[in-house]
This record gives structure tokens, C-alpha cells and sequence, in this order.
């Protein structure tokens, strides 16, 4: 056990869930306790940093832990689990002392699906494939196309226009470029779009798409190019730019041109939806004050006793095309994270965010809220002892309503010292059922539905 092992177990609660785990489990049928709706047919998969361990130091960040993919599976009102670290390459040279490869591969931040693939994703240029069913490592995703980038995002959004994938490529040099590319989701083809040139390589962990533009949000956050090619660690690789400004980039699909309007210092991670309306665009947020606030991912900080999760707040830019303005309000005192909504509402005019809550009670996710953005009114959910993963929404099939459907996250005990599985009707946002894995699970990132 490393020295920050040994901290984080002695202070307990919430940290138990930073503690390194890498049992593969596969278990037909959970003990469920409630009843899951037996309409709910298919897997919630998600991955997260999961060992934190290389060459026998822990490492310094929560993102730098390599991977787990962890699933649920639903059939007709029972519920299987599957857990398995990623196959990933960098996972064979770290831990079973295989060559280093060329590009760093193992995604632990986002799964997506491909055909009768899952991707899982970070922010490399190269993915890797699992089966969904078994989570087994299959290899990467084969894309096709030439795209000269060094780096990619790790949120892949839907076109509402094509219905293919929307990623950014980032292209380091004199001017820092970012490529819009589509990529469709079956013969996993590239395409670009659109590109916008910038004289700062400015990070960016998600970004939106209308019908008519890709809304990128720059910040002073920016890329430290030397730490980056000489392989430094995820804090050193990014750095502030005294001074930079603070803009939303919306670049128009018809014509490639690009228009920035500013906006006070601030930091985005998660965009949820952006909207059309006539001459406006209406974007909703997750913000947050501090351009340094994902060093909080510190192992360092994470020990600290007076540690506090950064807070974000749900905000809504409503920005004028005509005028280049902005207005910004606040659409919950809430403070929130890992925010979700009925994909199927994506670009669309829509009602409800779901995501994890930061009461500060107990200094991390400690709760899930849904904000219904219209009536500016949030419902929370909260359970002894738990901390939340993102959730999740899936609709019903015969969903007459956005919120006709359910929320399912996954959750550590910190008592028990264990994960488990939540499921809510998303619509009064109460508890449905609850089933425990056999094992904790280190907290995750993203996740994604896979119909089967
Ligand atoms: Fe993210």
C-alpha cells in the first residue's frame, strides 16, 4: 500500500472510493432490492480511473488511473454486473511490463458505441474497442481518414444534422487549429467540417453542436506544448495564460467563419445543451469560477482534511448573434457536476438536467438533483452514506414526455465500503431499486447506455 493508500484509508468515508481496484467480477443476477422496470432492456456501462499504481508510485492525479469498464445489465427486471480493467496498451506496459506504445491509449473517461462496438475514450488520438457484452478488450476503434491532430476531445457529441459523432482534433504548431470532424458511426469514416485557428492552444473538454454552428468555449486554460511532448503528468500539461481571454467560438457549418463573443473568467468542463432560437443561442453550462479547478483531481488535495470538491454551477448563456452579446444567469443555486440530459433532446428546446450534487455536507458528490431549467426548480435525491456517479437517462420506449423514463447511477457506500447501483424514476426522482456489486468500485466518469 503507497503512503497516499495508507492516508486515504485511515481518513475513510468518501476517500475509501479513491483506493485502487482491479477484480474482474461477472455476476448474472444482483440481489435487487425495489423492483427495476422490466421495460429497461440493455447495459449502462461506464469506465473511470480505476488503478492508481505505476512502476510502484501512486500517481499523482485522479484522471492518470487507468481503467475500468464496469456494466449493468437489464433483463426484464433483473440485474447483471460485469467489471474489467481495460486491455488497453498502456495497461500491458505499465502493469504486465509490455512495451511502451506510441500513443497513450487507455480511455478512462467516456464510452460511446460503435455499431456492435463500445469505445472507450480519453483524450488520445487512439481508442479502444470493447465488446459490450463481455467488456472484453477487442483493440482499438479502427478509424478511417486522414486527420492530422494531436490530440482529440474525449466527449463525442451527435450531429443533429447527419446523426454521425462530432469530435475535435487538436493540432499543435505555430497557430493551434482545431479541426470539427463528423464521424459516422458505423464505418467509423472521418470527416472534417470546419476549422477554427487560434493563436493559444487553448484546452477544451466539451464542446456543442446546432444546426448551423459548433459552439467551442475557450478559456485561459491552456496547453503547456513542452510538458505536453515530453509526456508530463495531466496538471503539468496544462497551465493559465495570464491574461487570455474568456470567449465562446461559434463557427457557422455553412460558411467556416468563426465569431468569438466574450465572457467574463470562468472555466467550463461539461456544455449540456445549446439551443437555436431565431437570432439567438441559448447555452447551457456547467461553470465554474476557478480556470485551475481540475488540479482538485489531486491526490494531494484529496488527503487534505478541509478538501472541498470545486463547485459548478448550472448556467444559461443567452448569446445574441446580431449584437455579439451575452447574458448569463444561473439556473439553480445547486451545485452541480457531470451533467446529463434525454440525449434524444440534444439542440432541442428542453426541460431537465440531471446530474451529481455538491451540497458540501461532505465535501464531494453526495447527491443527485434534477433541475428543471424551464420553472427553475430542482428535486434531490440523496442516500446514507452515498456518493454518485453521473446519472444517466433512459427514456421508456414509449416515452410521451422528456422525463418519461429512469436514472440509473452508479454509487459508493462508504460505509459498507461498497458500490452499488441506483435506479430512479426520473420523473418524481425517487427511488425505484438499489442493488449492490460485489466490490467498490473507485469513482468513475462517464457513462452511456447500450441497447441490446
Ligand atoms: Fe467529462
Amino acid at each position: 500500500m503507497t503512503d497516499i493508500e495508507k492516508q486515504l484509508t485511515k481518513m475513510g468515508g468518501w476517500r475509501l472510493g479513491f483506493l485502487s481496484q482491479a477484480q474482474s467480477h461477472s455476476i448474472d443476477a444482483l440481489v435487487v432490492e425495489g423492483k427495476v422496470p422490466k421495460w429497461l432492456h440493455g447495459a449502462f456501462i461506464s469506465t473511470g480511473p480505476a488503478v492508481f499504481e505505476s512502476d510502484g508510485q501512486h500517481v499523482d492525479h485522479w484522471f492518470q488511473g487507468l481503467g475500468m469498464l464496469k456494466g449493468f445489465y437489464f433483463n426484464i427486471g433483473q440485474v447483471g454486473f460485469k467489471s474489467k480493467m481495460l486491455q488497453s496498451d498502456t495497461y500491458k506496459h505499465q502493469v504486465l511490463g509490455e512495451p511502451k506504445p506510441p500513443e497513450y491509449d487507455d480511455g478512462n473517461v467516456t464510452v460511446f458505441p460503435f455499431a456492435d462496438k463500445g469505445s472507450a475514450m480519453t483524450e488520445s488520438l487512439v481508442d479502444c474497442s470493447f465488446d459490450p457484452k463481455s467488456l472484453k478488450t477487442t483493440g482499438h476503434i479502427a478509424y478511417q481518414g486522414e486527420l492530422d491532430v494531436h490530440l482529440t476531445l474525449a466527449h463525442l457529441v451527435v450531429d443533429p444534422v447527419s446523426k454521425h459523432y462530432v469530435n475535435v482534433g487538436i493540432q499543435f504548431g505555430p497557430t493551434t487549429r482545431y479541426f470539427i470532424y463528423t464521424i459516422d458511426t458505423v464505418s467509423c469514416k472521418q470527416d472534417v467540417i470546419a476549422v477554427y485557428e487560434s493563436s493559444l492552444p487553448f484546452y477544451m473538454h466539451s464542446f456543442s453542436v446546432t444546426n448551423r454552428y459548433i459552439i467551442l468555449f475557450q478559456s485561459p486554460l491552456v496547453f503547456d506544448i513542452e510538458a505536453l511532448m515530453s509526456g508530463g503528468g495531466f496538471t503539468e500539461m496544462l497551465t493559465k495564460a495570464e491574461g487570455a481571454p474568456t470567449q465562446f467560438v461559434l463557427i457557422d457549418r455553412e460558411t467556416g467563419e468563426s465569431t468569438a463573443i466574450l465572457h467574463e473568467e470562468s472555466m467550463c468542463f461539461h456544455q449540456v445543451n445549446a439551443i437555436e432560437n431565431g437570432d439567438t443561442i441559448v447555452l447551457d453550462c456547467c461553470d465554474v469560477d476557478r480556470i485551475d479547478g481540475y488540479a482538485d483531481g489531486l491526490f494531494e488535495l484529496l488527503c487534505d482534511p478541509d478538501y472541498q470538491v470545486i463547485p459548478a454551477y448550472l448556467k444559461r448563456h443567452t448569446i445574441a448573434l446580431r449584437s455579439n452579446s451575452i447574458s448569463t444567469v444561473q439556473l439553480t443555486t445547486s451545485a452541480l457536476e457531470f451533467p446529463r440530459i434525454n440525449d434524444a433532446y440534444a439542440a432541442l428546446d428542453y426541460r431537465y438536467v440531471y446530474a451529481a450534487l455538491t451540497e458540501g455536507s461532505h465535501n464531494f458528490f453526495d447527491g443527485l438533483v434534477k433541475v428543471d431549467v424551464e420553472q427553475r426548480k430542482d428535486i434531490k435525491y440523496y442516500r446514507d452514506d452515498c456518493y454518485f456517479g453521473e446519472p444517466i437517462f433512459v427514456a421508456h420506449p414509449d416515452a410521451s414526455t422528456e422525463d418519461d423514463g429512469v436514472i440509473l447511477s452508479l454509487a459508493f457506500d462508504a460505509v459498507r465500503n461498497r458500490s452499488l447501483l441506483v435506479v430512479l424514476d426520473a420523473q418524481s426522482f425517487t427511488e425505484l431499486a438499489y442493488a449492490y456489486a460485489p466490490i467498490p468500485i473507485p469513482f468513475g466518469l462517464h457513462g452511456h447506455w447500450f441497447s441490446t
